[in-house]
């Protein structure tokens, strides 16, 4: 970035302008969509512009970033419009993905292919016909929880994606259904009928086309082509996995959100009619899962220390530090649901990982302590009880110690 002091260097500081338009990027509270973003709602996504603002603030165009909790890709799609090489690591089999469908900018073709495919699909669509079961998914207990008429509408759709040509067109196809799944199933007390998911499949359809052009324009305007590597690992087991010799370099800029202590969100479910809890997602997507809701947010509800939860960020984090450049900056959002212990102990899991923690002022930032946001709105919000004004983001910075 032009205006940093120094590039790559633990002592770069943003200079005043940069230093103002990082902390408006980083506060905003704007819902922000565009390009590829919403492909899928992915339960606790971070803002687009939390991710644009801190890969343009701290890396430069051809760096490696990497975001250890993947999740709906976020920074996958952030770092490839900036020229950024990406990697990242999720537990969930979703998470790579959607890396794949939402980073990789398909061409006028194999978009025109799938419209023409989704176009044909109005006569395979008629619930009169014998129902094509998909037995293999259906004795795994993919399909709990998804209504009759819609579980019947998304097998035949499905089953008609053999007659795409190539697996991005058929990945593509998958994440239009996947989006139109959550939108009828997830959240919702009233199942929308067969006809109006019909409707729907074509109108996300086009707005995905739209998205996916945007992208390509964003990535196609960089000279090289930048790599991504996303994982289903757990952060703790990426150092070692051959798949990081395909990277030009280490990691020089770490751009996360984990899961939030004490907070659990369902990152693997649709909640349908607002108590059944559908692994669908996955069926939708062709990937597997088989895990709890504790996998997904390190550890049980039922274990208030949260020992379990700092452990796996422990982990995590020092898995991080071995991969990462050691002149690099790790940059993430937290909140804390009882910020008065659960902060510290925090704070000393990221010690023990390896990292010192780097306060804003010491990066040029005109803060005299740390950077807290308030983003009233998202989902995890309602799952923080008690005291609302806790209910803040926090932004950390470190630096490998
Ligand atoms: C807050 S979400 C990340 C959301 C992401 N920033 C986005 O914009 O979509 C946290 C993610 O951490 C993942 N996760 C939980 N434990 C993990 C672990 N041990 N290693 C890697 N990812 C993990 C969850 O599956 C979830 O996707």
């Amino acid at each position: 970035m032009g205006t940093a002091e120094a590039t790559t260097d633990a002592t770069r500081t943003l200079d005043p302008e940069a230093a103002a338009s990082f902390l408006a990027g980083v506060c905003d509270q704007r819902p922000v969509g565009g390009y590829t973003h919403n492909f899928y709602r992915y339960p606790a996504r971070f803002s687009p512009l939390f991710a644009r603002t801190v890969i343009s603030g701290f890396s430069e165009p051809g760096d490696v970033i990497f975001d250890p909790f993947l999740g709906g890709a976020t920074s996958v799609v952030e770092g490839r419009i900036a020229g950024r090489h990406v990697l990242g690591t999720d537990v969930s089999s979703l998470s790579p993905f959607l890396a794949r469908v939402k980073g990789t900018a398909l061409g006028e073709e194999d978009l025109a292919r799938v419209v023409e495919w989704a176009n044909g699909l109005s006569g395979c669509l008629n619930l009169h016909l014998p129902a094509v079961r998909d037995r293999e998914w259906q004795r795994a207990g993919y399909q709990k929880g998804v209504p009759w008429p819609i579980r019947k509408t998304m097998e035949f759709v499905l089953a008609r994606l053999v007659d795409l040509a190539t697996d991005p067109q058929r990945e593509f196809a998958r994440c239009v259904l996947l989006r139109v799944g959550q939108w009828a199933l997830d959240c919702r007390d009233r199942i929308p009928r067969a006809a109006d998911f019909r409707s729907q499949l074509l109108d996300t359809l086009t707005e995905l086309v739209a998205g996916m052009r945007e992208y390509r324009e964003a990535v196609e305007a960089h000279e090289t082509r930048s790599r991504v590597v996303a994982l289903q690992c757990p952060a703790a087991e990426l150092p070692g996995r051959p798949e990081l010799a395909e990277l030009p370099a280490r990691p020089k800029l770490v751009v996360t959100s984990p899961p939030y202590p004490g907070v659990y969100v369902l990152y693997h479910r649709w909640k349908v009619r607002g108590r059944k809890e559908s692994p669908a997602p996955f069926w939708v997507a062709g990937c597997h899962d088989g895990m709890g809701q504790s996998y997904y947010c390190f550890g049980d509800r039922r274990h208030a220390e949260l020992s379990d939860y700092f452990r796996g960020i422990r982990e995590s984090f020092a898995a991080v530090r071995r991969v990462m450049d050691p002149g690099g900056l790790v940059v993430q959002l937290v909140a804390f649901k009882e910020p008065d212990w659960q902060l510290p102990r925090y704070l000393d899991a990221m010690r023990e990982a390896g990292f010192r923690e780097t306060m804003p002022a010491d990066l040029g930032l005109p803060l005299g302590e740390r950077l807290w946001r308030s983003v009233p709105g998202r989902r995890w919000f309602a799952l923080i009880q008690g005291d609302l004004a806790t209910a803040k983001e926090l932004v950390l910075f470190h630096r490998p110690a």
